[in-house]
């Protein structure tokens, strides 16, 4: 993996022994869903920066809210890192973050993308986009979601198995937005309307559409802009006649989930996790994982690397995350009983 815009760090790594052995309690330990290599590279600055280590807990959203609540008091984490909306939001739910104070990241992160109380954060957005092939389709074949559940796409439609979180959040937002009847046809819709039976993740989707096995492909935009810059030439090759198109953009918007942060409520060193999390929303980390991840910066004053900006503006549909959160549960029934897998 190369790394952009990360070229301050250079005169640092040479020394990076030291930053290895910090001052005794001089340590976060982050349990965090996220996994992409951007996230160590800025764990290695902050700890070059700051001589704080950094300790990365990884897992699902389900483990990860399990282990706080069992650790109690007794947990090391100081941070909880998700990449769904919905999850931080049960984490809230649940008691396990503890409010926020800082003035600066106030400053960063527009009110939108916090929580009302200050128990959480966006480090990133993430819109959930449609993916075509530019000599197959043209984009104004797809409009909406909406038009992935209509006759026209019988047999063409990649996506994920409903067990995943994106599609979770996505479909509990059009329950928000549609209603609970117009969500379930939706859903039903698209499962008649399946390439194949949804496997793999989202990257296993764009590959379907790349392929030829399906038409379309219902995934994170950040996906294609990873596979568009992978290392391995072949894989930028197979992904070159793809592009985004942005849903809904006539109507309500495309659908936004969030990577969110909190502080654990039983964070053995809060300022630390506040100190991370103002690193995490500064400008030049914002940037970076923009750049190299192909995130949406949360922090609105950071523009957007020209990856992003190539795939455009657009409208977007950011729910308050309550609504997002009180449909959760009604977005799995609906999966279930629609038979998405
Ligand atoms: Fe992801």
């Amino acid at each position: 993996m190369r790394f952009r815009l990360l070229t301050a760090l250079l005169p640092f790594l040479a020394c990076a022994h030291l930053a290895a052995q910090p001052a005794a309690g001089q340590g976060i330990t982050l349990y965090s869903q996220r996994h992409y290599p951007i996230d160590r590279e800025l764990f290695r600055q902050f700890e070059e920066a700051t001589g704080i280590a950094v300790r990365v807990e990884q897992g699902d959203a389900a483990q990860l809210l399990q282990r706080l609540e069992e650790e109690g008091e007794h947990s090391p984490a100081g941070l909880l890192v998700t990449v769904d909306v919905g999850a931080i939001w049960e984490a809230r739910q649940r008691g396990l973050l503890q409010p926020i104070d800082s003035s600066v990241l106030k400053a960063s992160i527009p009110s939108a993308l916090r929580d009302a109380e200050g128990y959480w954060l966006a480090l990133t957005k993430r819109p959930r986009v449609l993916v075509y092939d530019r000599e197959r389709t043209s984009p104004e074949e797809l409009p909406s979601y909406e038009t992935l559940a209509t006759p026209a796409w019988r047999g063409r439609v990649a996506v994920r198995s409903s067990a995943n979180s994106y599609n979770q959040t996505l479909l509990a937002a059009m329950i928000a937005r549609i209603g609970e009847q117009e969500a379930r046809n939706w859903a039903a819709g698209v499962v008649a309307n399946f390439a194949r039976p949804p496997i793999g993740n989202d990257r296993t989707q764009i590959r379907a559409v790349a392929d030829g096995q399906a038409d379309v492909a219902l995934v994170n935009a950040y996906y294609l802009g990873l596979l568009q810059n992978a290392d391995q030439a072949s894989v930028r090759e197979q992904v070159a006649n793809l592009a985004i198109v942005f849903p809904n953009q006539a109507g309500r918007g495309t659908h936004v989930n969030l990577s969110a942060a909190g502080i654990a409520k039983h964070s053995p060193h809060p300022d630390l996790a506040v100190r991370l999390l103002e690193f995490l929303t500064g400008e030049a980390a914002q940037a970076a994982l923009a750049e190299n991840n192909h995130e949406y910066p949360a922090n609105p004053r950071v523009p957007w690397p020209e990856g992003l900006k190539a795939w455009g503006p657009f409208k977007e549909d950011l729910l308050p995350p309550a609504e997002i959160g009180r449909h959760r549960e009604s977005a799995r029934r609906l999966f279930e009983e629609v038979a998405w897998p």
